[in-house]
């Protein structure tokens, strides 16, 4: 089985990022992605792979997928649509879609398990995350996390498995 894990920092009011950027820098929340996917084959759309500080992620297998047909970026794999990019997946491992946006909304529907960070404040955002039916989850990991140094708002871990 290919296991789709979508793994997404949300803010209170769905926010994701403006400018193609992320709204916080949460240096702990960048360890846990980087202990999670570290291994893995990591999947994006062009506009986060372009909004990355290291591109592409080391000790990763990026696929990126992009409408521009024929286009090829150094170190990583290209996929034409979200079915190629599923082709593309490994077989017997967790797959890590890593945003942003645009292709959340596409994998939400085929998501076996959410790796939410729920940032409790809101952000004025151009990118947000669409509405979650948590009818369809359940929890099955949850960490609270306290504010500390200048941070100066609280967040938590859940991870979600599709009921
Ligand atoms: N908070 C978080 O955890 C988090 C994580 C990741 C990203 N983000 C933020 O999210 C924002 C970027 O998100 P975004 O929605 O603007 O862009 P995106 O989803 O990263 O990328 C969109 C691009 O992906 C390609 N694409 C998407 N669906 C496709 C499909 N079905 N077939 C072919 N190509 C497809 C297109 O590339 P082409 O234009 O090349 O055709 C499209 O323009 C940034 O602000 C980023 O910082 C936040």
């Amino acid at each position: 089985m290919k296991t789709i894990s979508i793994i997404v920092a949300i803010a209170q009011n769905n926010a994701i990022g403006k400018d193609n950027q992320l709204l916080w820098h949460i240096p702990e929340d960048l360890r846990r992605f980087k202990a999670l996917t570290t291994g893995h084959t990591i999947v994006m759309g062009k506009r986060t792979f372009e909004s990355l500080p290291v591109r592409p992620l080391p000790n990763r297998r990026s696929i990126v997928i992009t409408d521009i047909p024929g286009e090829i970026i150094a170190g990583c794999e290209m996929a034409y649509s979200i079915d190629e990019a599923i082709d593309k997946m490994e077989e017997g491992k967790e797959n890590f879609i890593i945003g942003g946006g645009m292709v959340y909304s596409q994998f939400m529907p085929l998501a076996h398990r959410l790796y939410l960070t729920i940032v409790h404040k809101d952000f004025e955002a151009d990118t947000f995350y669409s509405e979650i039916d948590y009818s369809l989850w359940k929890e099955i990991e949850r960490q609270d996390v306290e504010a500390s140094g200048s941070l100066g708002f609280n967040y938590s871990y859940i991870t979600y498995e599709r009921l």
